[in-house]
Formats: structure tokens, C-alpha cells, sequence
């Protein structure tokens, strides 16, 4: 095993993780817009904690990028200057990428300590790739692969920022959903790959059951973005505090997505029978199940409870940890020693 590299490599999954959930957390308290500029927040790198604070104010030194909240609208500072007695709208300019104009310091510093994650996830996988050069010769993938983290973590920040943009366009939020299961992916493999050995290998059949079920669980990730997508608009239509009336009348992907979940533990179950017929370890599909049982737990309560505290972001944490927990395995099984392979 390649010590360093799997450590950093879990460390840097671990972060990642968080952001996801902090991410979700952001959805959940109907923060995604309090910082409405990027990659600051009102132009500040530590948030305003009061409204007070973001009114102009006499004789105060204003930097670059520095924003106030005038007459509904959003203004920028154009220049670093000090202001006098009266304000000169001339070293200001409109924010005109969207008109949300709202303050509320939960908000701000809720969706500041996602990004605050976010960047510290960045070092750790920055870390990673520094760390992993060390293997340039050796293991040339480890390095390579890093890197896709590297890049992947710099798109990921640019997507989040065209999500701040287009003011929470749900279409948007899917698209960093989706990149933040490729850095995943990217990152399992630099894991897997740095642990070097592979795992017993199961009889032809099992392998496709396994492959089937990933398969499968990709279909429910799809379907289940599709149906935040629903939710996202129905927030929007029906108010943050009316939960009883977001799936009041479900598209048709929503029954999909429910149903589903019964083939999902059909299909895990008889995989589970299989590993321990063939005699190998145990405990990814013990993994697995366990986080499809918690899913359809989590579904069950927001569809009948009216989606109570929590269940939201941990539906979507326990998600990123099935999907991973299946293609970590597959990877297990599938790569080669590091010593017989590049
Ligand atoms: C294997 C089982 C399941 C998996 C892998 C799964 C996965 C997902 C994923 C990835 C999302 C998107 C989350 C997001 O983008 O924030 C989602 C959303 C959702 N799922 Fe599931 N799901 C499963 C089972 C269920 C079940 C059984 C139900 C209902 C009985 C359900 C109800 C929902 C609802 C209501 C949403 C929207 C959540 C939101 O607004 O945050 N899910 N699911």
C-alpha cells in the first residue's frame, strides 16, 4: 500500500463529503443566496453580520468590490476610495448579474462556511497532488489522476459561482451535484489505487450483479435529482414553509424514484447471498445495504412527514456514500496491483 497517498486521498474524501452535506445544508435553509457575489461575500472576505453594515456610510474607506445595498438595488465599489459627507454613485456601479437583494446574516454566514469548506477541501486535494508526485515514476496514474481532482475542485468553484449567478437556477445546482461525484469518482480511484492490492475476485455472474446494481443506483441518482429539481420549483411556487405542498402532486419520476428502491434492495440482498456463497468479504455490501435502508427511510419521511429536519441533506449525503461505497468495491475488484500495473 502507498501510505501517504491513501491517507491524503481518504482525508481529501472525507472533505469533500462535508461539502456535499454542507452544500445540501445550504439548500435546506434557503441560504444559496446569502452571498450574492462570488468568490467573496459583499465583497468582503469575512461577511457582514448586520444589515447596518452594508448601507453606506460617511468617511469610510471602501475597497475594490465592496458592496452596499441602496435603494434595492446592489452597488459595487469600481475603486478603492474613502467616501465623504454625501455619497458619489460615481465610484459605484449596479450589480446587474441578478436583482436578489436581501440580507439575512443566517444566510450569509451559512453559505460563507460552505465555501469556507470548500476552499479548505481544495488544499487537502491540493495537498494530495503535491504528495503524490513523490510517485511520478512509480505510479504515474496517482499523480494524473490527482490533478483531475485539482481541476475538478477549480470547475466545481466556478460552478458553484454560475449557480450564485443565475440565482439558484435548479438546473444549475444539478450540474455541481453532478461534478461533485466526478471529483468523487476521480478521488476513489487515487484511494483504490494507492491500496495497491486487489480484492478476491467474484465468479462472472456476481460481477454483473454488482455492475447491474451500480447501474441501477446511477438510474435512482438521476431520477432523484430530476425530482429536486420538482421540489426546488415547487419552494419557489408554494413557499419554503408550506413542506406539506412540495410533493402535493408528484411528477411521474417521483413514483419512479420510490419504486425503484424496492428493485435497488431486491438486487443488493441477492448480492449479499452471492458473497457469501463465494466466501469473500463482506462488509461493501454490508455498506451498501445499510445506506439503502437509511435512503429509503429518509424517502419515506419526506414524502409522508413532510420532509422533517435534516432528511434532505442526509438523503443526499447517504446517496454520495452509496454510489461511492459501489464503485470503490468495483474498483477494488477491477484494478490491478500497482506493482504489475503503471
Ligand atoms: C436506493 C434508494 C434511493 C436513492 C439512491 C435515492 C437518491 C436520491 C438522490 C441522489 C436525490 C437527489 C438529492 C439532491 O439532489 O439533493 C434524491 C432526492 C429525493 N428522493 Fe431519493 N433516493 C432513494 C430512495 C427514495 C425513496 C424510497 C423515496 C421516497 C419514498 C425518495 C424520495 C426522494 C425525494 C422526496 C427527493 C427530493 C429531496 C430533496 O428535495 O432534497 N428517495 N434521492
Amino acid at each position: 500500500m502507498n501510505k501517504a497517498v491513501f491517507f491524503w486521498s481518504t482525508w481529501a474524501l472525507l472533505s469533500v463529503y462535508l461539502v456535499i452535506l454542507a452544500g445540501a445544508v445550504v439548500r435546506m435553509t434557503g441560504s444559496g443566496m446569502g452571498c450574492p457575489d462570488w468568490p467573496k461575500c459583499f465583497g468582503y472576505l469575512i461577511p457582514p453580520t448586520e444589515r447596518s453594515q452594508l448601507d453606506w456610510q460617511p468617511d469610510k474607506s471602501y475597497k475594490k468590490g465592496n458592496v452596499i445595498i441602496l435603494d434595492n438595488t446592489l452597488q459595487v465599489a469600481i475603486q478603492t476610495f474613502e467616501s465623504g459627507d454625501t455619497i458619489d454613485l460615481k465610484n459605484w456601479e449596479v450589480y446587474t448579474k441578478h436583482d436578489y437583494t436581501t440580507f439575512n446574516a443566517t444566510h450569509t454566514w451559512v453559505e460563507f462556511i460552505n465555501r469556507l469548506l470548500g476552499a479548505i477541501s481544495g488544499l487537502i486535494v491540493l495537498g494530495l497532488f503535491v504528495r503524490s508526485l513523490w510517485w511520478i515514476r512509480k505510479q504515474p496514474l496517482l499523480p494524473i489522476f490527482s490533478f483531475f481532482a485539482v481541476v475538478g475542485m477549480g470547475v466545481q468553484a466556478w460552478l458553484g459561482k454560475t449557480v450564485v449567478d443565475s440565482n439558484l437556477l435548479p438546473s444549475k445546482i444539478s450540474l455541481h451535484m453532478i461534478m461533485a461525484l466526478l471529483i468523487v469518482s476521480v478521488l476513489l480511484f487515487v484511494r483504490a489505487k494507492s491500496h495497491g492490492k486487489q480484492l478476491k475476485q467474484p465468479s462472472k455472474n456476481l460481477l454483473m450483479l454488482i455492475v447491474g446494481s451500480f447501474v441501477l443506483t446511477l438510474i435512482q441518482f438521476g431520477l432523484g435529482v430530476d425530482v429536486r429539481q420538482f421540489i426546488d420549483y415547487q419552494i419557489k411556487q408554494a413557499g419554503s414553509n408550506a413542506p406539506q405542498l412540495w410533493l402535493d402532486r408528484p411528477e411521474i419520476s417521483f413514483y419512479i424514484h420510490r419504486s425503484l428502491s424496492l428493485a435497488v434492495v431486491v438486487l443488493s440482498v441477492w448480492i449479499y447471498k452471492l458473497v457469501v456463497k463465494e466466501r469473500l468479504t463482506q462488509k461493501y455490501i454490508q455498506f451498501i445495504i445499510g445506506c439503502i435502508l437509511v435512503e429509503i427511510i429518509l424517502g419515506i419521511l419526506m414524502y409522508y412527514v413532510d420532509f422533517p429536519w435534516g432528511t434532505q441533506p442526509l438523503h443526499l449525503l447517504i446517496a454520495a456514500l452509496l454510489f461511492s461505497a459501489q464503485l470503490y468495491w468495483l474498483l477494488r475488484i477491477k484494478l490491478k496491483s500497482y506493482d504489475l500495473s503503471i
